[in-house]
């Protein structure tokens, strides 16, 4: 089995909080309903910077932190919904910025929503694996505050901005091994796009917040099984389980159907919100900067989001 190294880790948040009570000014709503049923206290939300931005100052920590030698870059995968344009992508606009436009590089743009972090990685995985002499920088961020509708007290309250982002490379004597999945549903999550013929949809996410829950607790938890299944794990061999910060009462019913302990699960979405395909990202580099992360510990990243995308990452660090 072959897989990757983590060398790096980075994330950035814009400074800009807007809390339970600052919501409650915003729309009908309070702290009272939103904490109990989501675990979110604050949310970091951007008032000029766009995803490039957030999205640079995580890769460019990351590569610090890493300690490699810019020349050693081959790609950049940016995980997000929110880019900045249609065209050109994230990653093309952080190769100007980064000083890697006079050297080959991969650069490209993923959106597989709130799973694209665990959608990057594996994708990095398999390009690294051509290419093991050159590092990927994989990166999850979002503006996704400007995708909301503050209107809407369903889904104003449950996203935040923010990036995360890891430098990885190819490691002959790792394992790593991936459950991915998606299927076709256009009305449980959705945010459209750029508007076709005389559409007057405006264009702001929309939620189905029963449905996605029920997904959300269900799928996941398959994935998860999959992979200890294929390796010979039960979820006590894991040391810990960085599963998407949606909703911790996704986590707390998640974590009760596949017995995973309190210890296991590493938890910021109180600070946060949901950041989408920031989110496990973020989580890496606050658990490598807080010394939690010791060589050979064993790592689930677990996934889901709109599209239907769902999946478990098992990684050793
Ligand atoms: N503040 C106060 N009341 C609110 C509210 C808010 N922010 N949002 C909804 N309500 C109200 C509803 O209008 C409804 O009122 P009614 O009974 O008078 O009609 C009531 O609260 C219950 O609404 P409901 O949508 O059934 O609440 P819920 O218990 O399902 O909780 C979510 C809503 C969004 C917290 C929950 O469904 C959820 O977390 N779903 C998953 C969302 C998610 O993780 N999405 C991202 C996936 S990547």
């Amino acid at each position: 089995m072959s897989g990757i190294d983590i060398l790096g880790t980075g994330h950035y948040v814009p400074e800009n909080r807007l809390s339970n009570d600052d919501l409650s000014k915003m729309v009908k709503t309070n702290d009272e309903w939103i904490f109990p049923r989501t675990g979110i206290k604050t949310r970091h939300i951007s008032k000029t910077e766009n995803t490039s931005e957030l999205a640079y100052q995580a890769a460019k920590k990351a590569i610090e932190n890493s300690g490699i030698d810019k020349s050693d870059i081959g790609f950049i995968i940016v995980a997000t919904c929110s880019a900045d344009n249609i065209m050109p992508s994230v990653a093309c606009m952080l190769l100007d910025r980064l000083d890697l436009n006079n050297q080959h590089v991969m650069a490209f743009d993923l959106n597989a929503a709130c799973t694209g972090f665990v959608y990057a990685l594996s994708v990095a995985n398999a390009l690294l694996a051509t290419r093991p002499d050159k590092c990927a920088v994989v990166i999850g961020a979002e503006v996704f505050s400007k995708l909301l509708d503050y209107t809407d007290r369903s889904t104003c309250i449950l996203f935040g901005d923010g990036a995360g982002a890891v430098v990885v490379k190819y490691c002959a004597s790792a394992k790593f091994y991936q459950v991915i999945s998606s299927k076709g549903n256009t009305d449980a999550l959705r945010i459209p796009g750029v508007p076709f013929y005389d559409c007057t949809e405006p264009s702001y996410c929309t939620m189905n917040g029963q449905e996605v829950f029920k997904f959300a607790v269900e799928y996941p938890s398959y994935s998860m099984q999959e992979v200890l299944d294929h390796l010979g794990y039960t979820m006590k061999d894991i040391h810990y389980v960085l599963f998407h910060q949606a909703n911790a009462r996704i986590v707390a019913s998640v974590s009760k159907r596949m017995k995973i302990r309190q210890e296991q699960l590493y938890m910021n979405i109180e600070e946060y919100g949901n950041t989408s395909a920031a989110s496990i990202a973020i989580m890496l580099d606050e658990m490598n900067q807080k010394g939690l992360l010791k060589k050979g510990m064993k790592l689930l990243l677990v996934g889901f989001g709109a599209g239907l995308t769902w999946g478990t990452i098992y990684l050793e660090w």
